[in-house]
């Protein structure tokens, strides 16, 4: 498939339904975004750890693939000298705009794609981005763009998916080896049934070159247990079913918690340029 089609293919997913837009289905626009903001941080609390909001102070930041703009609005409360947010669709951009505006903030936000960041070169300080970039069809462009707009010694700090996951593992025992295809590969069944279609997953070989392929001087990268590996919250509403509600119930997440902390889902990047 083209990039162009499946672009637009992963724009409409995300036009439908937010990220995390399931918290929110509930009562006044208000109180929607502040449920999803709850539920985000009390699921994910290693997000503000790795986010380190206070680090914006007077610094010029962009977030690229703000969703529904609960990190926008901690990184706004970081006071940095700028902040700016971009994505995609124009339904995460207009709901990102109203915490904004409830808030009595004048944010500024655009519709805008990863992959051509309508922005000069050396523009920020600091790039922040969760979950988004292995959602467009080129990825390396996207770490390509970051370091473009990102001054010399600005930071980027960007959450891709990790391929060797449980995430990864319960989605292969799914859709390879019960639907009777145990040789289909994980980045087939990554591209066709997590999230938006063409959804990437990298091992930190793969990420780590990816980076240093970019020119950035300095990159570590930490592998991340989720919310999504042990199963909690709302996770996995697209493949509902009694195995997936028995494995919510059964899951070993003690353990899990203690054996397989390098097989999360998340790896949390920051590279220096
Ligand atoms: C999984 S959501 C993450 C949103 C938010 N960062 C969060 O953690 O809730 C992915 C987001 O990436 C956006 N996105 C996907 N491809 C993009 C691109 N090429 N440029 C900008 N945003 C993109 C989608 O519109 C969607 O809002």
């Amino acid at each position: 498939m083209q990039s162009p089609d499946l672009k637009l293919r992963v724009r409409d997913y995300w036009d439908e339904m937010s990220c995390g837009e399931v918290y929110a289905l509930d009562g006044s626009a208000a109180r929607s975004l502040s449920r999803q903001e709850i539920a985000r941080y009390a699921l994910e609390p290693y997000i503000e750890e790795f986010a380190r909001y206070a680090d914006a102070r007077d610094k010029d930041v962009l977030e690229i693939g703000v969703g529904m703009g609960a990190d926008h609005a901690r990184w706004a409360s970081g006071r940095p000298r700028s902040l700016t947010g971009i994505d995609l669709t124009a339904r995460a951009i207009d709901f990102t705009r109203l915490r904004f505006a409830m808030a009595g903030y004048q944010p500024r936000l655009y519709v805008a794609d990863a992959e051509r960041l309508p922005f000069p070169d050396a523009s920020f300080d600091l790039v922040y981005s969760w979950g988004v970039l292995h959602h467009s069809p080129d990825t390396a462009r996207c770490f390509a763009e970051v370091k473009r707009v990102l001054r010399s010694g600005g930071v980027a700090r960007v959450m891709i998916y990790h391929k060797w996951s449980l995430v990864g593992l319960m989605l292969w025992l799914r859709y390879g080896l019960l639907s009777g295809r145990c040789f289909r590969s994980l980045d087939d069944i990554y591209f066709h049934h997590l999230e938006s279609p063409g959804t990437k997953c990298y091992d930190v070989g793969a990420a780590r070159r990816m980076v240093a392929n970019t020119g950035f001087s300095e990159c570590t990268i930490r592998v991340q247990l989720t919310h999504g590996d042990l199963l909690q919250g709302a996770v996995g509403q697209r493949h509902r079913g009694f195995l997936l509600d028995m494995a919510k119930r059964l899951w070993p997440r003690f353990i899990l918690r203690k054996l397989a902390a390098e097989y999360g889902h998340y790896l949390l990047i920051e590279a220096r340029r």
